[in-house]
């Protein structure tokens, strides 16, 4: 597997712990690299055949603010040929009706970009009513809910990364 590039936006902190432990998963610093997205430049994304993107959701589909900010350099990369995946964190329990609605944004622009989705994974885990990440009955990436089930994250991490390895280049 070639080297992965890990790009988050976090704003208190829990995508960024996400993303230390799926580089662990993935076999630390050899593995993969992690990149703040608020330090990413068009040329970060595009060195990487192997991207994981992640962000928190806000307030029903809202991106994790710093990405907003990037989101225009996701437009302007050209993602063919690369293999990317998603991770999204959210709140279950309180927006059960918007969980991890974020992923689907950086889901469509990924596409758009002509990047191939890999990483889908099944709903049965999760507790909730309804999700815009959820794509002909996927979770178009890894949902983690570091405020109800956080006892569940290593686990999902682990296999989630497991399934990657077999996925990536
Ligand atoms: C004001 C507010 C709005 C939120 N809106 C949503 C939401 O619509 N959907 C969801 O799944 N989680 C929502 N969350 C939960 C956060 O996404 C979650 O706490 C996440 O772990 C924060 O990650 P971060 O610290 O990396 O930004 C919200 C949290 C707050 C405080």
């Amino acid at each position: 597997m070639k080297k992965v590039g890990i790009f988050y936006g976090s704003s208190s902190g829990d995508t960024e712990a996400v993303a230390k432990k799926i580089q662990e998963a993935l076999g630390g610093d050899d593995g993969a690299e992690v990149i703040d997205i608020i330090m990413a430049r068009k040329e970060d994304l595009e060195r990487f055949d192997n991207l994981i993107l992640g962000t928190s959701t806000w307030r029903g589909a809202d991106l994790q603010s710093d990405w907003k900010f990037y989101l225009d350099m996701l437009d302007e990369s050209d993602l063919s040929g690369k293999k990317v995946a998603l991770f999204g964190l959210g709140d279950s329990r309180n927006y059960p009706a918007n969980f991890v609605d974020a992923m689907k944004v950086l889901y469509d622009k990924v596409l758009k970009s002509k990047g191939t989705i890999v990483g889908a994974t099944s709903t049965k885990d999760y507790t909730y009513k309804k999700s815009r990440a959820e794509v002909d009955g996927k979770f178009v990436g890894l949902p983690v809910d570091e405020d109800n089930e956080y006892e569940k994250t290593p686990h999902r991490i682990e296999q989630w990364c497991e399934q990657l390895k077999k996925a990536f280049l």
